[in-house]
């Protein structure tokens, strides 16, 4: 087992001194940074898009893996693919049919990850595995940070584990604490999206390195 990666969910961050955050994300050695994009649309929120993650690309060589809580991701993955974005990640819900979408992002040399709502049963995203470099979890409803982590997913982490083997990516996202971060390592995920449990501390190297040794206990 390789070491737990612990990505931070920018929707947290103060958008007003991004470059401080930047900065303090990259001194904790967090190595990848997980952008939640919001339509207003496929979820009752909105934050922000391709615009803001190209201009940060600039600012720091860590990978970015993009969350895409969007209705029509099909009409915006060149967008993020050039502005940096190591790893796409859509909707299930949004595109029942992802198979095509899957390969498009892959044969950009992009990560293709697609992405399940609590409610949605594993089964719906096992036809689509073999297209699929990582598949996330949703451990809360999209739309915002700072929910209650929901351990009735940790099933469906355990099946696609089990299913797809090691060669998959599993990252969970939601409500993701010290006190939750075992069970979803436990259950077979590598990629662990962390909004409060980094921001909300002053320190995101100690809130980070903490998340690690309770990943692996
Ligand atoms: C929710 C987002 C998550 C969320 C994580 O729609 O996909 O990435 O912001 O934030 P916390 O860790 O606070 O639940
Ligand atoms: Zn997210």
């Amino acid at each position: 087992q390789h070491r737990p990666v612990i990505a931070p969910s920018m929707l947290k961050c103060d958008f007003g001194n991004l470059q401080a955050e930047v900065d303090r994300i990259d001194a904790a050695n967090l190595p990848l940074y997980h952008w939640d994009v919001m339509d207003g649309h496929f979820v009752p929120n909105l934050s922000y898009g391709a615009m803001l993650i190209a201009a940060t690309r600039k600012r720091t060589s860590t990978p970015f893996d993009v969350h895409l809580m969007i209705s029509d991701p099909a009409a915006y993955v060149d967008e993020y693919v050039k502005a940096g974005c190591e790893a796409i990640t859509f909707h299930l819900e949004a595109v029942p049919e992802p198979r095509e979408l899957l390969q498009a992002i892959r044969k950009q040399d992009v990560v293709a990850g697609l992405a399940i709502n609590p409610n949605t049963p594993f089964e719906a995203a096992e036809p689509f595995l073999q297209d699929c470099d990582l598949l996330l979890v949703m451990s809360v409803n999209p739309g915002f940070g700072g929910q209650a982590f929901m351990p009735e997913v940790l099933p469906k982490i355990q099946q696609a584990r089990k299913i797809a083997g090691d060669e998959l990516l599993i990252s969970v996202d939601g409500g993701v604490a010290a006190e939750t971060i075992s069970d979803c390592a436990v259950a077979g995920a590598d990629i662990f999206v962390a909004g409060s449990s980094i921001f909300d501390h002053d320190d995101y190297g100690i809130a980070g390195a903490r998340l690690v040794s309770q990943a692996g206990s």
